[in-house]
C-alpha cells in the first residue's frame, strides 16, 4: 500500500481546500464543514482544470427560484473554476449533473497532526 502525509490537520479549518502532492499526483485535500478530511485527483474530469483553483460551496435546492436560491451540502461540494461543474464530496466526488460520473478519490486517514493519503 502506497501511503504518503499530505498535510497536517491544522493546515485546514473546516470549508477548506488545498492542493498538495501524492506521489508526482497533484491531489485535493478538502475539509468538510463536519471536520472530516477528503482527497480527490486535482484535476477536473471534463477538461482538466486544476480544481483547488475552484470553490467549495453548496448545492442549490429543488425549491430555489431564480434570483432566489436555497442551499444544502454547504462546503461539502467542488466547483471547477473554469466551466462550474460540480461534485459532492460527501458522495464519492460525483458530479452532481451526471452521478455516473466522478472525480477519482484516495483514501484518507489521521494520525496525530498527519493527514495521510494512500491507496
Ligand atoms: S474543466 Fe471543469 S468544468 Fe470544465
Amino acid at each position: 500500500m502506497r501511503e504518503q502525509v499530505v498535510c497536517n490537520s491544522t493546515d485546514l479549518k473546516p470549508g477548506e481546500m488545498m492542493k498538495s502532492t501524492f506521489g508526482k499526483q497533484s491531489v485535493l485535500v478538502c475539509r468538510t464543514p463536519d471536520g472530516e478530511y477528503y482527497a480527490f485527483m486535482n484535476q477536473c474530469i471534463h477538461q482538466g482544470a486544476p480544481l483547488d483553483k475552484g470553490m467549495l460551496c453548496g448545492a442549490t435546492t429543488e425549491s430555489s427560484n431564480p434570483g432566489k436560491y436555497e442551499y444544502c451540502h454547504k462546503g461539502e461540494i467542488i466547483r471547477c473554476p473554469w466551466h462550474g461543474r460540480e461534485f459532492d464530496i460527501k458522495n464519492e466526488g460525483r458530479m452532481l449533473a451526471n452521478p455516473n460520473k466522478k472525480i477519482p478519490s484516495f483514501k484518507v486517514r489521521v494520525e496525530g497532526e498527519q493527514v495521510i493519503v494512500y491507496k
